[in-house]
């Protein structure tokens, strides 16, 4: 492996330049390199000077984040800054690029920091469950005071390096010629400035006790926020060395915590996700022109999805009435995003111009990407894909935003089934970051890795699947609603298991979220396909849709929603029909406990992607976990079900899912890699 640290010696000054692509994480590897050319700089009389810099895209953006849990090799990046902070010689950070974490902390034990005018500089420890553990919480403070430091910290937002300036988190800014303007600054330091032995920042301590205690109250529970503000205390109150210890032991608390363990796990799952085989092999089509079929709840999500990514896009809708409700639900959401301030009106006038909306379908013969998002009928569907494939211009994708129905049928439809893929968002379309991008084993590597590209311009995380009916989402949505039902007809209430779910951190309990997305959908499904799991076994939900209970929007459904906002309570009528429905099935109704409701959810989850990954469905089983996060609400502090499943033992798991097999085998399959991996006491994540 190439040395990831070179060392320059010049007139005096020596440079010593970090090269661990892609990012410059301060691995071991570096650390060491680090550690021998300071060491080279301090035993040559000739240097009088050091700069710190990275070649690259960046100064380092943190610790290697691949190395926590792995046993510590020294020097461990704390005592690095130490060292670097006790030069006796003046040590100079050129930082460029995204300096963030353990990176910028190098940077603050330096005794100077000269950042080009890009950077973007930052503590974003937080985002990962954790605190800046190299002696940030302890430089920072004394760098820019408390106040800044704990914004940096709390919120783990980089700030921009004109801001840093302001705040004195760096001394100087540079262009082009960083490097050069650093090293001619270096040549006229001779004093050295520890940040440790800074206090002025810190003067009269006690003034800051309450507004510490304050935003303290305001983070509740969060872990590493609570350590984060216990040690910029100690900053305050105790000496830099004491301080350190008490950062070092909260960052260790952190790092073996669940939390911390579920968003390491979410932060590469969502990078591994977008690393598709077709990318490097074969390259995305040009995309200039877009267009989006059918303007309902998805496809002007969809639009506005595009919109706010600065596309061009066309939509086509059906006659004057489509065309009007397409532009109000897009419209609405514009106003609305000017009223809660999240966009200027200018913004949102700006994003509409973007917009063509027509009826005319043939204004799509020359896009590159058509993303058909009509209601869920294969015959309507069909019909569209075969005029798509007569009029689209050669080489242009046809994607569906099906999940349920069969792509391979539409891209039969369409005459040209290398073109055809599914890509499915999920609802609102505009928020929800997952697309899933379903492919035949006729599509395209090409027309893949334009589907690729567009999910990635849209800011979405695109996660590959095999395109069988329901993709990954909706296969994991049914098995967890199926298990929701059973559990609704046996005894729990709606609310019971809703408040078990979002106790486990889901977003929404499974009942709350069919009653916002319209129970009128997985009705229409149940009638179309009798075959449907879910059709035979509980009646409520269509006696519910028969009486105009539709969910939130008739005001009624599993809930009766009451007028402006207030607060949902159960259905009275709906528990009517299910006591009713229980007592004509001889259904005994028996109490749970929330951690059984929550344990036999879960398991449907797991058993369930384990199917996907067994049926060859996913590919890994980090791209179900970036799925359920990202389309439908798992929290992502823990990582995805998968991650879950791993980190609580999948042996476990395996005797919690056949105990409920055992139960209830109509319902309850183990899967077979789900026994297969527990009995090797192995984990989703290995392999
Ligand atoms: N450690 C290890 N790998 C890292 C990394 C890190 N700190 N940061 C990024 N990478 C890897 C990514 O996994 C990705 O790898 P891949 O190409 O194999 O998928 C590659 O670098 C490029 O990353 P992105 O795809 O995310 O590139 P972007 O340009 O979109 O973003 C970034 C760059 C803003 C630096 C983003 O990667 C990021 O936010 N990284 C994490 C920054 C961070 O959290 N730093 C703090 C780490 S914890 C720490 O420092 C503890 C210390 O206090 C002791």
């Amino acid at each position: 492996m190439k040395h990831p640290v070179r060392l320059e010696r010049q007139n005096g000054i020596a440079v010593i330049a970090i090269e661990n692509p892609p990012v410059n994480a301060l691995s071991a590897a570096v650390r060491r390199g680090i550690l021998g050319a300071l060491h080279a700089c301090l035993a040559d009389d000739k240097i009088t000077a050091i700069v710190l810099a990275a070649n690259g895209r960046s100064f380092p953006a943190g610790a290697d984040i691949a190395e926590f849990g792995l046993p510590e090799q020294e020097p461990n990046l704390p005592d690095l800054c130490d060292i670097v902070e006790a030069s006796p010689k003046p040590v100079l950070a050129a930082l460029h690029g995204t300096t963030l974490g353990g990176g910028l902390e190098l940077a603050m034990a330096a005794h100077y920091r000269v950042a080009h005018e890009d950077t973007q500089l930052g503590l974003p420890e937080i985002t990962l469950g954790l605190l800046p553990g190299a002696g940030g919480t302890q430089r920072a403070p004394r760098l820019i005071g408390v106040d800044a430091a704990l914004d940096l910290m709390l919120t783990g937002k980089p700030i921009s390096a004109r801001k840093a300036q302001q705040i004195g988190l760096v001394d100087g800014l540079a262009g082009e010629e960083l490097r050069d303007a650093v090293k001619l600054l270096a040549a006229e330091t001779t004093e050295v400035k520890p940040t440790r032995s800074l206090r002025h920042q810190l003067a009269d301590g006690a003034r800051y006790m309450a507004r510490i205690a304050a935003r303290r109250a305001a983070l509740g529970e969060g872990f590493a926020a609570q350590k984060i503000v216990e040690c910029v205390e100690a900053a305050l109150l105790v000496p830099f060395d004491v301080g350190l210890s008490m950062e070092r032991e909260a960052f260790g608390e952190c790092l073996t915590s669940d939390v911390s363990h579920g968003l390491r796990h979410a932060f590469f799952a969502e990078r591994r996700a977008r690393k598709f085989p077709e990318i490097g092999s074969h390259s995305a089509r040009m995309v200039e022109k877009f267009g989006v079929v059918g303007g309902g709840t998805m496809g002007s999500g969809i639009v506005i999805a595009c919109l706010n990514a600065g596309l061009p896009v066309t939509l086509v809708e059906q006659g004057e009435h489509g065309v009007n409700a397409a532009l109000d639900r897009i419209g609405d959401h514009y106003k609305r995003s000017v009223a809660k301030g999240t966009l200027t009106q200018g913004q949102g006038t700006a994003a509409l111009n973007y917009l063509n909306l027509t009826t005319d379908l043939s204004t799509l013969r020359d896009a590159d990407v058509i993303i058909e998002a009509l209601p869920d009928d294969l015959a309507q569907k069909q019909a569209m894909f075969a005029q798509l494939g007569a009029l689209a211009k050669p080489g242009a994708v046809l994607a569906s935003n099906t999940s349920y129905l069969d792509v391979a049928q539409l891209a039969e439809a369409s005459g040209r089934a290398a073109d055809v893929l599914a890509m499915h968002f999920f609802a609102p379309a505009h928020h929800m970051k997952a697309v899933e991008i379903g492919v035949t084993p006729q599509t395209a590597p090409e027309a893949v890795a334009t589907a690729h590209a567009v999910a990635v311009a849209l800011k979405k995380i695109p996660v590959r699947c095999s395109a069988t009916p329901a993709l990954i989402g909706n296969r994991m949505l049914r098995a967890y609603r199926r298990v929701a039902d059973r559990l609704l007809l046996s005894g729990a209430t709606p609310a019971e298991i809703d408040a078990a779910m979002r106790e486990f951190g889901m977003a929404m309990g499974p009942f709350e979220a069919q009653d916002l997305s319209g129970l009128d959908i997985a009705w229409a499904r149940r009638k179309a396909d009798p075959t449907w799991p879910r059709a035979q076994e509980l009646e409520l939900a269509d006696r519910m849709c028969e009486a105009g209970w539709l969910g939130q929007k008739t005001g009624r459904g599993y809930y009766v929603y009451g007028d402006g906002g207030a607060q949902a309570v159960p259905n009275g009528d709906m528990l009517r029909l299910l006591s009713e429905e229980r007592a004509a099935k001889s259904v005994s109704p028996h109490p749970y406990l929330t951690q059984d409701l929550q344990d036999r959810l879960l398991c449907a989850l797991i058993n369930e992607g384990a199917h996907l990954l067994e049926e060859g469905i996913a590919s890994n089983a980090s791209d179900i976990d970036v799925v359920m996060m990202h389309g439908l609400g798992f929290p992502r502090q823990k990582g995805g079900p998968m991650n879950y499943a791993d980190r609580r033992s999948l042996f476990e798991i395996h005797r919690l899912t056949s105990q409920f097999a055992a139960e209830d085998p109509e319902v309850w399959q183990v899967s077979k890699l789900l026994a297969q991996r527990a009995g090797e006491r192995q984990t989703f994540g290995q392999g």
